[in-house]
């Protein structure tokens, strides 16, 4: 069904309360190249925000830092200038998450990289959601391009870990996107919209969930996707999920762009109407870049 705009969306600050009116199909072209959504015309000169929901800034620690850079990291985001409007989230490595969750200021939450499928038992090296729960974790990162194409883990076993978790009431990061060899075969759509069909199978619901678009070619090679083309797969896929899911939950769930986003091309990023936020490798490592990144919000209240 193509929606059609017939009037402008009525703002309230960055809230559109009419976002229904603005998208355009995508999901019929899963096969096609990306091209520009170029359709889609602003009806007033205000960047705004496609989705209704809070825009969203992840840190990925990743397997980085030791108790000497992790503590001053934690000092260095406990005094920065973060703006309000804005969940701010940050992912250390699992030894230190007990530290990090105790010296942390409450503005900012807590998430792990990882969580076993079920519950804590005889499972060597794995750390239970009802463990992460304990310690005072919020969140935890699943189907990261480095646990699937690294580790291995493919996308029943990722569902499954993602189910459990947001069944004992942790939000889950749910991260997708393509390898560069599967961008230039046009599968683009079609590899995210597997990924996120996985997920959108066993999740018990979308409360809690923050999808993390990341195009594998672009994390941690300073090759940040273009505004245009990190926009263009985030509105494919909040149509996948009017389509598959509900207009509430395409509307409601935040889609996160990771991939090289640094202090300098995070208000770009920022701007394009379906880029809810960040989930940030590299950059989150320095405590006054992630501030800045986690302060792009503002561009979004910038007239275009
Ligand atoms: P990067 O990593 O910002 O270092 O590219 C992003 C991620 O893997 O989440």
């Amino acid at each position: 069904m193509e929606m059609v705009a017939t009037s402008c969306p009525q703002f309230t600050g960055l809230r559109p309360t009419l976002h229904n009116a603005r998208s355009q199909p995508f999901a019929q072209h899963s096969n096609s190249q990306l091209r520009l959504s170029s359709s889609r015309k602003p009806c007033r000169p205000v960047v705004a925000m496609a989705g209704s929901g809070k825009f969203f800034v992840g840190g990925n620690w990743k397997c980085n830092g030791t108790k000497d850079s992790i503590t001053k990291l934690v000092t260095d985001l406990n005094s920065a200038k973060l703006e309000s409007d804005v969940d701010v989230v940050v992912s250390p490595p699992f030894v230190y998450l007990d530290l990090v969750s105790s010296s942390l200021t409450d503005r900012i939450e807590v998430s792990a990289q990882n969580s076993w499928i079920g519950k804590g038992g005889a499972f060597t090296g794995e750390i239970s959601v009802e463990q992460l729960k304990d310690i005072g974790c919020k969140w935890v990162i699943h189907g990261h391009s480095e646990r699937r194409h690294i580790i291995g883990e493919n996308d029943e076993f990722i569902g499954k870990k993602a189910a459990y978790a947001l069944n004992e009431g942790l939000g889950v990061i749910a991260c997708i996107g393509e390898l560069l060899e599967e961008r230039e075969a046009g599968k683009t759509f079609d590899v995210c919209f597997q990924q996120l069909k996985a997920f959108a199978d066993v999740v018990p619901n979308w409360d809690n969930v923050v999808i993390a678009y990341e195009p594998v070619w672009a994390i941690g090679t300073g090759k940040v996707a273009t505004p245009q083309q990190a926009q263009e797969v985030h509105v494919a896929v909040r149509d996948w999920l009017k389509k598959n899911v509900s207009e509430e939950v395409a509307s409601k769930t935040r889609i996160i762009y990771g991939g090289s986003v640094n202090g300098s091309n995070c208000g770009e990023l920022a701007k394009q109407e379906d880029i809810d936020g960040f989930l940030v490798g590299g950059a989150s490592l320095k405590g006054p870049e992630f501030a800045t990144i986690v302060n792009s919000v503002t561009a979004k209240k910038v007239a275009a």
